[in-house]
C-alpha cells in the first residue's frame, strides 16, 4: 500500500491508472480509523479495482470553538488498518498542500444546508463541500463512498457532484454501530466511561421513534415531543436539534408519509454527537 502526502504524485498515479482502464473507489476521510470507516473501505475494495483513502482533519469545516485541534489523530494506527482492508493508496496532505498561501475558492451547496447540522455549524457544510471538490478533482474517483450516520453530508455532496458536473458516483453505507447500539464515531473516544453510557440515549431515542412509527404514530411534532422528553431524562445530554424531514429532500413535513430521516444532535457532556434512521411508511 502506498502512503502519498503531494497532490501531483497522486495525480499521476490516477492518471496511469485511468489509462489501464482501472477503476478508482475512493474514501475520504478525517482519520482515527473506527470499523464504520473499515466497512466503508472494504465496501469500495468490493466494487472497484484499486482503492484510495485520505486522510486530512480539513480546518475549513471547523467553526469556532469547535474541535480541530482536538480531533483525535493516530496516522500510523490508520494506515496498517487501511492496509488490512485492501485500501492500495492512503493520502495524507498537510494543511499547505491542500490550502497554499493566497488561497481563495469555495463551494457552497445551497437548500439542503440549511437544515439539522447546516443549522446549528453555520459554514460546516462549506468546509465539506469545498474539501471533498478538491479532492474529487484530485482523485478523479468512479465511486465515492459516504456513511449514513453523516447523511445530510452524503446528500449535500451528491447534490454537489450532480450540480457541478462531477463524474462520480456516490454511495451511501449503512451506519456501522457498537454491539449496545451507538454509533461509530471518532467523536466517542472524547467519551468518559459514564458519559459513553449516557450516549446511548441517542440511539435508544432513534429505537423509540421507530416503534413509535411502526405503531403508528405520523404526526411530526408529536414525535419530536416523544423523543425531546426521552432524551431530556439523561442527566448528561443536551439537545442540539431533533428533527423528522422527508427523505432525500430534507423538508419540514406535518405527518410521516413516504421516506422521512429521523436525526439527531446531541452534547453528552462536551461531546457532540449525531445519529439517524431512515424510515419507509
Ligand atoms: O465525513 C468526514 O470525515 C469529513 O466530513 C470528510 C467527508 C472527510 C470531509 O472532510
Amino acid at each position: 500500500m502506498k502512503v502519498i502526502n503531494v497532490i501531483a504524485e497522486l495525480k499521476e498515479i490516477v492518471t496511469s491508472l485511468k489509462k489501464q482502464g482501472k477503476t478508482i473507489g475512493f474514501v475520504p476521510t478525517m482519520g482515527y480509523f473506527h470499523e464504520g470507516h473499515l466497512t466503508l473501505m472494504r465496501t469500495a475494495a468490493e466494487k472497484t479495482d484499486y482503492v484510495v483513502a485520505s486522510i486530512f482533519v480539513n480546518p475549513l469545516q471547523f467553526g469556532a470553538g469547535e474541535d480541530f485541534e482536538e480531533y483525535p489523530r493516530d496516522l500510523e494506527r490508520d494506515i496498517s488498518l487501511a492496509d488490512s482492508t485492501g485500501v492500495k493508496l492512503v493520502f495524507t496532505p498537510g494543511t499547505a498542500e491542500m490550502y497554499p498561501t493566497g488561497y481563495a475558492t469555495f463551494v457552497e451547496v445551497g437548500q439542503l444546508t440549511d437544515k439539522l447540522c447546516g443549522g446549528s455549524r453555520p459554514g460546516h457544510f462549506r468546509g465539506v463541500a469545498t474539501v471533498v471538490t478538491k479532492l474529487f478533482n484530485i482523485v478523479n474517483p468512479d465511486i465515492a463512498f459516504f456513511g449514513q450516520k453523516d447523511a445530510q453530508q452524503a446528500l449535500v455532496l451528491k447534490k454537489m457532484a450532480e450540480d457541478l458536473n462531477i463524474n462520480v458516483e456516490i454511495e451511501i453505507v449503512p451506519i456501522v454501530r457498537e454491539p449496545d447500539g451507538l454509533a461509530m464515531s471518532s467523536r466517542n473516544k472524547y467519551l468518559s466511561s459514564e458519559e459513553r453510557k449516557s450516549a446511548l440515549v441517542l440511539s435508544k431515542a432513534l429505537s423509540l421513534a421507530q416503534a413509535l412509527i411502526k405503531s403508528g404514530a405520523r404526526n411530526t411534532v408529536e414525535l419530536k415531543r416523544e423523543i425531546i422528553n426521552f432524551i431530556s431524562r439523561e442527566p448528561a445530554a443536551r439537545i442540539d436539534y431533533v428533527d423528522i424531514l422527508s427523505f432525500p429532500g430534507l423538508k419540514e413535513i406535518e405527518n410521516i408519509n413516504g421516506q422521512v430521516i429521523v436525526a439527531l444532535a446531541v452534547f453528552i457532556a462536551g461531546t457532540r454527537l449525531i445519529d439517524n434512521v431512515i424510515l419507509e411508511v
